[in-house]
């Protein structure tokens, strides 16, 4: 691991340009489930119950129930060192992007520059019959909620959550601005599965244009074998560490310190 840590530093030492893809992995050790871990919410839920439209449609208060309670779990958590090493290297490369999957929040509470929200976010919400009036939806911080299923401001009809389903489109603002971040010098892909498309092909559309690329992970994905460099480890260990490396090399080179 030692020398993948100083490979990925000295690469992120040269690079102008980088993007780094996140998902639930990087919230785990704020004490948020992951989706296909062990005791992933995918284990003890089913997808195709709580996060499709058509379940929405079916039961929108089982749904809303299920996202009440992931939203109360969320309100408690805190950002990890792995989001303050991403929002501290969010500050310190001419183009920064980060891509996540993870709608909980924590990259924005831990001061995150260029994020792109390609899921969504909890804390949004929407009309669910689109009836127009804020068609980007609003933002709502409660905990637990105060009314299930809440209620459109504007139209009286039921809100849904701001997160992409199962079988829903990625935003085209999100997703544009994603695939110009594939072009950078190093992509970091950090805490996800790499099985969920379209995020899942970030990585390797980076690689085809030219990016090294580095997954952080403790278990092996999809991503493992496509990568340039990949590091079992988590990433709230992984990435402070690869960061410290960073800055020792830098008071070797006399280039300025990252802020
Ligand atoms: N550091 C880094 N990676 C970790 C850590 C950690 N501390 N703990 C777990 N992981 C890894 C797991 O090994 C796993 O590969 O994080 C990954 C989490 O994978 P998933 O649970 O599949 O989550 P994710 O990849 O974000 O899911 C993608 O699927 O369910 C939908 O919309 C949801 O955005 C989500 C998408």
């Amino acid at each position: 691991m030692e020398r993948s840590v100083e490979a990925a530093a000295a690469r992120l030492r040269a690079a102008r340009r980088v993007t780094v893809l996140t998902g639930a992995g990087v919230s785990a050790a704020s004490g948020i489930p992951t989706f296909r871990g062990e005791a992933g919410l995918w284990r003890s839920f089913r997808a195709e119950d709580l996060a499709t439209p058509e379940a929405f449609e079916r039961d929108p208060i089982t749904v809303w129930e299920w996202y009440d309670w992931r939203r109360r779990a969320i309100a408690a958590a805190r950002p990890n060192a792995a989001h303050e090493t991403i929002a501290s290297w969010s500050r310190s490369f001419d183009e920064f992007t980060l891509v996540t999957q993870n709608v909980d929040g924590l990259h924005e509470l831990a001061g995150t520059a260029g994020i792109v929200r390609f899921h969504g976010s909890i804390w949004t919400l929407r009309c669910a019959s689109s009836c127009g009036a804020r068609p980007e939806g609003w933002e709502d911080r409660t905990a637990p909620l105060a009314e299930i299923p809440p209620r459109c401001p504007d139209c009286g009809g039921l809100a849904r959550p701001g997160v992409v389903w199962f079988g829903e489109a990625i935003p085209v603002t999100a997703l544009e601005a994603a695939w110009r971040a594939a072009d950078c010098d190093v992509c970091v892909v950090a805490g996800t599965s790499s099985l969920v498309m379209p995020a899942a092909s970030l990585a390797d559309a980076a690689r085809d244009r030219g990016a090294w690329t580095l997954e952080v992970n403790p278990e092996a994905t999809r991503a493992t074998s496509r990568v340039d460099c990949a590091i079992a480890g988590r990433a709230e260990d992984v990435l402070p560490e690869i960061d410290r490396a960073i800055r020792s090399g830098q008071r070797g080179s006399g280039r300025s310190e990252r802020q």
